[in-house]
């Protein structure tokens, strides 16, 4: 069994990864760790772990995570820069759930994350962990950064249209919508239950983190810089992602070719379901599981393509799709543990 430390068990990213880690047949939480509930276990924060896991919660300590075969970071952007280096001196394989080594231009980070990036020879190091993009780098990595959760939604609605050029590059709108444990679970006024319930906001137009990530992996399966236009929303429910994307399709291109490019690219993906024609993408019908649901509509009116794409932002948003990349790092069945 591999023993595994998973450093911020209290979020709500890390408390799933827990939860999954409990059912996998090869790995088991060792060392799990917290700054404000210390001393606890962590059943005593999430009851429902009670006889699932009790392990106590301890401070960050690395003679304790160099003592772990396998180290996940589910820590703030911000403070994974600072810590995953120190983590990599152990030897260890890292699995970083932050944006802080997902741009593979450091001189994004002031404007997107606020702060000058002071790692950058681990960015060019680091693996973007998208199996359905990068398998085979996965395989052979030693640091992941594991993808946001909008962009993991969007990412995988938009591969086999720009891989099979068949969509315009400077024409992509994304309308993405997100339920509130995004946000994680630090306190904040925009997400007290009166300010965000019976309510539905866009925020950070413009402006959201998540951009310059999104826009890199497109312009990697492109071939040429791709630009989005993306408005992330806030949804009143607890999880789950849902990303309408518009975007104009290429003179010539007919659904038929549509259809034909997502079974190409996803017939054999184990976490990707396309549905049939007549269904479409619902937060629910994803919910606590690693898939990705996918459909499309051609707008013959308007000459748009409309994709739809679901998520769980904690599952294959954050903690299933961080399982699934270490299966790929250690040579397991993807969907081990998984379904
Ligand atoms: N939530 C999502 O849907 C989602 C999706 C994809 C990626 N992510 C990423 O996953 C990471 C965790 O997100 P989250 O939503 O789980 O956040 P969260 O609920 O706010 O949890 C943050 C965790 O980090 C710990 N932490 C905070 N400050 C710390 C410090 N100074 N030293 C050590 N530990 C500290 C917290 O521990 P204590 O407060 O107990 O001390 C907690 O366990 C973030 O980078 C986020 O961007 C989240």
């Amino acid at each position: 069994m591999l023993k595994v430390a998973v450093l911020g068990a209290t979020g709500y990213a890390g408390k799933e990864l827990v939860s999954i880690l409990t059912r996998h047949p090869y790995v088991r939480p060792y060392y799990i760790t917290s700054e404000s509930f210390s001393g606890q276990r962590l059943d005593q924060v999430y009851p429902e772990l009670r006889a699932v896991c009790e392990l106590p919660l301890e401070k960050l300590d690395l003679a304790k995570v160099a003592d772990c075969d396998f180290i996940f970071a589910a820590l703030p952007h911000g403070l994974s820069v600072k810590e995953v280096p120190k983590l990599l001196e152990t030897g260890k394989k890292v699995v970083d759930f932050s944006g802080d080594f997902r741009l593979k231009d450091a001189s994004l980070y002031p404007r997107w994350y606020g702060y000058e990036h002071s790692s950058p020879e681990n960015l060019a190091f680091s693996v973007y962990g998208l199996p359905e993009y990068h398998r085979e780098q996965i395989r052979e990595a030693v640091l992941i950064a594991n993808p946001g959760c909008y962009p993991t939604s969007v990412l995988l609605a938009l591969k086999p249209l720009l891989a099979e050029g068949l969509i315009e590059t400077d024409d992509i709108i994304i309308d993405a919508k997100s339920g509130v444990s995004g946000a994680g679970r630090s306190p904040g006024q925009a997400y007290h239950f009166p300010e965000c319930t019976e309510n539905f906001k866009a925020y950070k137009v413009a402006a959201h983190q998540h951009t310059p990530e999104i826009e890199q992996e497109l312009s990697i399966v492109a071939g040429r810089p791709v630009t989005v236009t993306f408005t992330p929303h806030l949804v009143p429910m607890i999880r789950g992602i849902l990303s309408t994307i518009y975007v104009r399709i290429t003179a010539g291109v007919d659904e038929a070719a549509v259809n034909a490019a997502y079974h190409k690219h996803y017939a054999s993906e184990p976490f990707i379901r396309l549905l049939p024609p007549a269904e479409l993408p619902e937060t629910k019908h994803v919910s606590g599981t690693n898939f990705c649901d996918l459909a499309c509509r051609f707008d013959s009116r308007t000459g748009r393509l409309i994709v739809v794409a679901a998520i769980d932002n904690l599952v294959k948003g954050a903690a299933g799709q961080a399982v699934q990349n270490m299966n790929i790092m250690q040579g397991w069945p993807e969907d081990t543990g998984l379904k």
